[in-house]
């Protein structure tokens, strides 16, 4: 039983809040270094367009029509073969798993907020420095900021849908948007504003290997929050009479258009100021903040606003991860919205302690298997495994299981004559492209 509904750009707003997140502003950029720039941006927004797209429709679509928590909408979708189906609605689990180390990260942004405040390292050495001595020695700092983190993550879901999730994106998304526009169109004036684009934009094939293939599709994946029932869990609580294909539409929109315009901003900081594109996490930890002090004093200034957009863009998909298992506990266990709140954020609360064990001198050689520590592990399982698998499991059900009929009646009034590339690309080429990509993850196959 839902009682408060969003509002329909409410509904847009928490859905891009959920998308437009750490993945988009701290992983996209790194990513893209990492596996040589435009090659990979162009697998990215292949897969965004041909397959996300698709899926974000499919996934809301489940939501939309079973209005309930996960579990119970793949229930009362497949009447008959609840029992069997039910068992889909679990990864929701995935979400609150993410946040075993979303949390953390989210935590040493505001530890930079506050870092950004005071003073800025003069070299990519002393930087380092400061991440190093953060992440692998500091427990108390960590901890304390993920204290910060549980905290307002908890407080807002525990408000609910229209009075905590609604409200908090409606003020933070039109506050990010207007921090990372005006940056870039600041990174605009500058003279290497054209090497980042050409780094961005001119695909380099030869630099595109089967890694860098799947890391590109399993990110757009995660960029767009498909796959583990945040989105469905949403548009649960969507009016009745929206629009799915134009609320995906700008969710996919707005979320690619944040990547981009965060990428092209950043490397053109990092090839104006700093030794160009990195590679690697320590991108926005690193070398962006040395960059950020050769600037000058607009330097300061930007670094500041620049954590508080990415600690805006982190809560706003942090709730969205905590969310589906907190309705989950509503629905099915009868949980208080409260009760199941703080429940929900005392697991995420304890296993962020062990990610950031994990990170620790001294502890980390207990928690880490196979040269991959917990964070390691959680981030792969997840991201590597659970989500494509979230994404084949939905396009089947969708394309299979729910009665055509029913699909076409909430859908081909908005997708008109595209309902049949649509139907098409979720039955044969989705859960086909997804079920490879899982299965290489798995390092079952091998391409
Ligand atoms: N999309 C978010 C990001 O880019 C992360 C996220 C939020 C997510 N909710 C999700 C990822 C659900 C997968 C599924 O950072």
């Amino acid at each position: 039983m839902k009682v408060a509904r969003f509002s329909k750009i409410g509904f847009i707003l928490a859905a891009a809040g959920s998308a437009v997140g750490l993945g988009n502003i701290w992983k996209f950029p790194y990513i893209t270094g990492e596996y040589g720039g435009g090659a990979f941006v162009a697998v990215y927004l292949i897969t965004v367009v041909l397959i996300g797209f698709s899926i974000m429709i499919a996934e809301m679509f489940i939501g939309y029509k079973g209005r309930s928590d996960t579990v119970s909408s793949f229930e009362k979708l497949a009447p008959k073969h609840k029992s069997f189906w039910k068992y889909a609605g679990f990864q929701s689990m995935a979400g609150l798993m993410i946040m075993f180390f979303y949390a953390v990260v989210i935590g040493w942004i505001f530890d930079y907020i506050v870092l950004s405040l005071t003073h800025l390292p003069s070299s990519v050495e002393e930087a380092q420095n400061t991440f190093t001595q953060m992440a692998h020695k500091d427990f108390f700092t960590q901890f304390f900021y993920l204290t910060v983190a549980f905290m307002i993550v908890t407080y807002v879901v525990s408000k609910g849908i229209k009075g905590g999730i609604e409200r908090l994106n409606d003020y933070l998304m039109p506050l990010l948007f207007i921090i990372i526009g005006g940056m870039f169109l600041y990174s605009l004036s500058l003279d290497s504003f054209s090497k980042s684009f050409e780094f961005m934009f001119k695909p380099d094939w030869s630099k595109l290997n089967s890694k860098a293939f799947l890391v590109a599709v399993g990110h757009a994946f995660f960029t767009l929050s498909l796959g583990m029932g945040a989105i469905m869990t949403y548009a649960a609580s969507m009016p009745k009479d929206s629009n799915l294909v134009k609320s995906a539409f700008w969710v996919v929109v707005l979320d690619t258009v944040i990547a981009l315009l965060a990428g092209l901003m950043l490397f053109t900081f990092l090839y104006e100021f700093g030794a160009g594109p990195d590679k690697g996490p320590g991108l926005v930890f690193i070398s962006l903040p040395s960059a950020f002090y050769a600037m000058g004093v607009l330097g300061n200034f930007f670094a500041v606003i620049f954590f508080i957009a990415l600690a805006f863009a982190g809560l706003t998909s942090a709730v969205s991860l905590v969310e589906p298992m907190v309705q989950y506990m509503i629905d099915k266990h009868l949980y208080s919205r409260k009760k199941a709140s703080i429940v929900m954020g005392l697991v995420f609360y304890f296993f962020g302690i062990v990610t950031i064990l994990s990170g620790l001198d001294g502890t980390k050689e207990y928690l880490t298997w196979g040269g991959s520590n917990f964070f390691d592990w959680v981030d792969f399982i997840t991201a590597s495994v659970m989500l494509p698998l979230g994404g084949f499991v939905m396009s089947i059900f969708v394309g299979y299981i729910v009665p055509k009929s029913e699909v076409e009646s909430v859908l081909k009034p908005h997708l008109k004559s595209f309902f049949d590339v649509w139907y098409f690309n979720l039955r044969y080429i989705a859960p086909v492209a997804l079920f490879i990509v899982m299965l290489n993850m798995l390092g079952i196959i091998k391409f």
